[in-house]
């Protein structure tokens, strides 16, 4: 077979982005978008924009057919068309040094139309200066806003990272098999998505939240390392970095240790960062759960910054000031960030600082100035020479402090040292953090209540196990999480294989015999067919993309994303179903036809 021309089509010779100087001569065919047009007059200028790029195509008496001419006149933005020309080179001095096709032009013989676009609701071409649409504008005009270049090429970055995913699982031995998306609930802590059936009224699948289940069996099915580029459906609340339906890349391995899981996953990230111009210095830092927690307040550090956080407990042991001393004879302690030259920050600086900490949580923040003449502020105020050298404080440094329990102090402190990092303009050490985070408990404790920190299936310290019925909360885990410059790019574990230890997991969460049978039986049985020692891993695929690129949104690399308000805007979904549709499902709503919510983008 001939080989296939991957510019060159029936209506085209090639396409518009690779068009060079060396190109000067040639007769082309070139079909795409009218970004731009400048009509001098006599002379026309259009902007032509394909896929691959931009180049100027020039209309003119001396060179184009009398008709084509007449016709280009009449052409809007974002109208499609055909033109038929030479390149050629643009004059010296008019060379456009910001544009890979800058140093030709495209002489226009012939014009043919290909399609009239309506008056565009938000323009494609902007000027440098101009800013983006509103979002909401935007999305409900997606067809229009994927047609910049920044989300063209966030999308194509995409693709080549998923072929990345791919072609390295796939050399490391791993086998692509799909999961179900109408399936049984996995839980992975959000609510489920459910899909009511027809033919069994009054029945749902559930969409899933992750292939959780579905790859561990194939483990005991002896696959032994699988991945998917994996849809998963998680109904919750949505942040910036949350899509309601998301990928990722799905990995699981049998016969593994945590190391196993590491090191391979530290490779495909660096293969990854490869394709994406991106730092990725191997082997990644490592910290314990406990390590990082005590360090940074946080599970996802940030680590392009210095700032740990110090105990500056026993420091502060003979400063009488009400709030530490009260705190700390309730078995709190004195924790805080050292900023170095942070003494220069305004009031208005530290109170910014100050409302970050309540906002997480703290009734107000402590801190202390050293100036020439010793410590000032609401904690300097009470602090002595040698409590100030005691917690280190040089002329110049400023002192953020939190008193009273860790559980409350941490996400304070972790809010307060991003933002004071920020505010405070400290030096980044590196612009590619990476970081693993292992050792995560397996239970988190609210309000009385035990909760699974990652799912129910991660695997117990096996020096721990015993203590699951009687101290659930010191239980240690063997999940990790891969971070990148403080996102959770991704997490995992070694899991349970043995049934009767999954029974006790499960029960240890507060669920009953029943209950364990009927939602997890079909993995339980599973696990009782011989199952192999396995683990494994899921990274957000959206998420590192995000960070890639630097969007600010996770919006920004997925083609038709959902606002958070969990809305398709150019689609319009939800939407409400037919009386006869929902009968036909056997369901019925008790407050009537829904209307359409109220809330924004
Ligand atoms: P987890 O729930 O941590 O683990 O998800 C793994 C990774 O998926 C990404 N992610 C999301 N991305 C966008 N929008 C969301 N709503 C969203 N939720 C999660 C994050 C996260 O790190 N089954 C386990 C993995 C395992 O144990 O193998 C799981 O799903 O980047």
């Amino acid at each position: 077979m001939a080989s296939i021309d991957i510019e060159k089509t029936g209506l085209r010779t090639r396409m518009i982005g690779g068009l060079r100087r060396e190109d000067a001569g040639a007769t082309e065919r070139l079909a795409g978008w009218v970004h731009r047009r400048r009509d001098l007059g006599g002379l026309l200028f259009v902007d032509l924009r394909d896929r691959s790029g931009l180049v100027q195509a020039s209309f003119g008496p001396d060179w184009t057919e009398a008709e084509s001419l007449d016709a280009a006149r009449g052409i809007g933005h974002e109208d499609v068309i055909l033109v038929e020309g030479e390149v050629a080179l643009r004059p010296d001095g008019a060379r456009k040094d910001d544009m890979a096709t800058g140093d030709v032009e495209f002489r226009v013989t012939r014009l043919t139309p290909l399609a009239d676009a309506r008056t565009p609701e938000i323009p494609v071409y902007r000027a440098p200066e101009d800013e983006l649409p509103a979002e909401e504008l935007r999305l409900q005009h997606r067809v229009l806003d994927l047609r910049r270049s920044e989300l063209q090429s966030n999308l194509a970055l995409r693709h080549r990272l998923v072929l990345e995913v791919r072609n390295y699982l796939d050399r490391h031995g791993f086998l692509e098999i799909e999961t179900p998306i109408l399936t049984k609930a996995t839980p992975e802590g959000a609510r489920d998505y459910l899909v009511p059936s027809r033919v069994h009224k009054g029945e749902f699948y559930a969409l899933p939240q992750s292939p959780q289940i579905y790859k561990q069996i194939l483990m005991v099915a002896g696959f032994d390392r699988y991945f998917q580029i994996a849809r998963c459906f998680r109904d919750e609340d949505l942040r910036a970095d949350r899509q309601p339906e998301f990928t990722q890349i799905d990995v699981e391995a049998s016969f593994v240790e945590v190391e196993d899981v590491l090191v391979w996953i530290t490779g495909l990230a660096a293969s990854l960062s490869d394709v994406a111009g991106v730092d990725a210095p191997v082997p990644f830092p490592r910290l314990t759960w406990a390590e990082a927690m005590e360090r940074y307040g946080s599970d996802r550090p940030d680590l392009r910054f210095e700032l740990p956080i110090d105990d500056w407990t026993e420091a502060t042991a003979g400063v009488e000031f009400r709030i530490i001393r009260s705190e700390v004879e309730a078995g709190g302690r004195v924790r805080g960030l050292r900023i170095e030259g942070g003494a220069r920050l305004s009031r208005r600086e530290i109170e910014a600082l100050e409302g970050v900490a309540k906002a997480a949580g703290a009734p107000g923040l402590l801190w202390a100035k050293h100036g020439d003449d010793g410590t000032s502020g609401p904690l300097g105020k009470f602090l002595e020479p040698e409590h100030a050298a005691a917690m280190g404080l040089g002329v110049g440094d400023l002192a953020l402090v939190a008193a009273g329990p860790d559980r409350l102090t941490s996400p304070v402190l972790a809010a307060v040292r991003d933002a004071a990092a920020r505010v405070a303009e400290l030096p980044r050490v590196r612009e590619h953090a990476w970081l693993w985070v292992t050792d995560f408990p397996v239970f988190e404790e609210e309000h009385g209540v035990l909760y699974a920190s990652h799912h129910p299936f991660v695997m117990p310290h096996p020096d721990d196990v015993d203590l699951l019925e009687s101290d659930p909360v010191r239980v240690r885990g063997t999940a990790y999480d891969l971070v990148y410059n403080g996102t959770e790019f991704g997490s995992g574990s070694i899991r349970i294989h043995e049934p009767e230890l999954q029974r006790r997991v499960l029960r240890a969460l507060g669920l009953t015999d029943e209950e364990i049978e009927e939602k997890f039986g079909f993995l339980l049985n599973a696990l009782a067919a011989g199952a192999p020692p396995h683990g494994g891993i899921a990274l957000g695929m959206d998420r590192i993309v995000q960070r890639f690129t630097g969007s600010p949104s996770l919006r920004d690399v997925i083609a038709f994303p959902k606002t958070t308000a969990a809305r398709a805007l150019y689609e319009g979904a939800p939407t409400p179903v037919a009386a006869e549709d929902l009968d036909a499902l056997g369901l019925w709503l008790r407050d009537g036809p829904a209307g359409r919510g109220e809330e924004g983008a």
